[in-house]
């Protein structure tokens, strides 16, 4: 069927112009405008009609074929398969830490014929030097120069996503002391790794900017622990951002205690206080780890590790144990992504659409603030431990699901709530639905006892 569809005048929403055209695409269809298994008009009729480039439009029919709206056949067009509402899932997952798919299926087949390219030409298939080639760390190291920290290629290997990251680093520094200093509820992925090595935990209180130095100088002075676990922008669960003078007051700490600093910096582009991160104020005091996972894509696996120079041999040895570094082919995908600036394009994407769902989120959830009102992948709503358990189980049984309390608690009362990750629903639609079942299951209190 030939598309019916003759004007398109852009919604009136904030965000990317692909993201409203979609927005006003997906309208027509919901309006009836645009029937199941109606065709599209062409990418050039469509950029016509809404005045946007091709370009746009292109990005446009991406979004709205990941969301299972459109489907495109080869040689055919693009086709309506579902009305927006029938496309909303029947579970909408809110507890997984996922950034929305923003690497297009063009960049990255384009990637990926590159990084076929250059993989054959590594030798020895990448054996002789697990910390990835030469070239991949240049890569890895520019893009991080470009907003986080100057670091030099030959002091970094890149892992298998920040996890092995956080396991190399918390096992390098257990020698040191079996505890860990960090705010009262953390990263699962970090408990995980901490109970594996039989470590323990350390909570210390913390404020809008994560742990108060006063209790941590406290803390370490009592317990003799020398490791500091930080995320030290969009802390996960809490949401919470340090700037520039805590960092430099925990660093003060760290060095009193002769403590070291495994600075988690998996959300640095989400960063609104423009601090340097640890790293780049002690790098001697600072293993910092990030990955690609929640700033292009989790598909990939790529982590980078910079510990303290003079431990990069013993965390290569720990590597060699585990694994021969990060797969090679995942490594030059990686590193094909950065070279076409993939990564540029979806930092913008990622922090305009974090803005725009944690305004939303704020409103429908009636809350005053958040630690990070221009933007974060996921909110903390504090609420006493019960309250906190009865209402991820509520809100299951209604095919939300949520994190609950014991998911990242470390044994801290003062750190109970449930962590929103509203980046995690492929749409807008599904994450304002949940937000509002979510509300409705808080406000009866008949159903959670707070
Ligand atoms: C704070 C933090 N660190 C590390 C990770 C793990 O990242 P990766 O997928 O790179 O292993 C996550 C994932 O949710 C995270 O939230």
């Amino acid at each position: 069927m030939a598309s019916t569809l003759h004007t398109l005048k852009l919604a009136d929403v904030e965000g990317p112009l692909h993201e409203r055209l979609a927005q006003t695409i997906a309208t027509a269809i919901e309006d009836g405008q645009l029937g199941r298994d109606e065709r599209l008009p062409t990418h050039r009729e469509l950029s016509r009609l809404a005045s946007v480039s091709i370009g746009t439009v292109t990005k446009a029919i991406d979004l709205l074929s990941v969301r299972g709206i459109v489907r495109g056949e080869v040689g055919r067009g693009t086709f309506v398969m579902k009305s927006p509402s029938s496309a909303r899932a029947d579970i909408v997952d809110l507890s997984l830490n996922i950034p929305p798919p923003v690497v297009t299926e063009s960049t990255m087949s384009a990637a990926s014929a590159r990084a076929a390219r250059s993989v054959l030409g590594i030798l020895s298939g990448g054996l002789y030097d697990l910390r990835g080639t030469r070239v991949q760390r240049e890569i890895f190291t520019r893009w991080l120069a470009e907003n986080r920290v100057s670091l030099d290629p030959d002091e970094i290997t890149l892992c298998v996503g920040a996890q092995q990251a956080i396991y190399l680093c918390f096992g390098d520094l257990k020698a040191r002391s079996n505890l860990i200093a960090c705010e009262g509820a953390t990263f699962s992925g970090a408990i995980a790794a901490a109970a594996n090595l039989g470590m323990e935990w350390l909570p210390v209180d913390h404020d809008e900017e994560g742990m108060l130095p006063d209790n941590l100088d406290h803390a370490l002075a009592k317990s003799g622990c020398k490791t500091i676990y930080a995320v030290p922008v969009c802390q996960n669960p809490l949401g919470l951002e340090v700037g520039l003078e805590r960092r430099q007051d925990i660093l003060k700490v760290a060095e009193k205690h002769d403590a070291y600093i495994v600075e988690d910096d998996i959300y640095g582009i989400y960063a609104a206080k423009k601090s340097p991160t640890y790293k780049a104020l002690a790098p001697s005091r600072v293993y910092y780890l990030t990955s690609l996972s929640k700033c292009l894509t989790p598909l990939l696996r790529a982590g980078l590790l910079a510990p303290p120079a003079d431990r990069l041999g013993s965390l290569c040895s720990a590597l060699r144990a585990q694994a021969f570094g990060a797969a090679p082919v995942a490594s030059e995908l990686a590193c094909a992504l950065i070279e076409m600036g993939a990564h540029r394009q979806a930092a913008d994407d990622l922090t305009k659409e974090a803005k725009i769902r944690t305004r939303m989120a704020l409103e429908i959830l009636r809350l005053p603030s958040v630690p990070m009102p221009a933007g974060s992948p996921h909110l903390w709503l504090p609420m006493k431990a019960m309250a906190a358990e009865k209402l991820a189980r509520r809100a299951g049984e209604q095919g939300i699901r949520i994190t609950p309390p014991d998911a990242c608690s470390i044994g801290s009362a003062k750190s109970s709530g449930v962590r929103l990750s509203i980046m995690a629903p492929p749409n807008r639609y599904d994450m304002e639905d949940a937000l509002r079942r979510l509300v409705r299951l808080m406000d009866d209190p008949e159903e959670v006892v707070v």
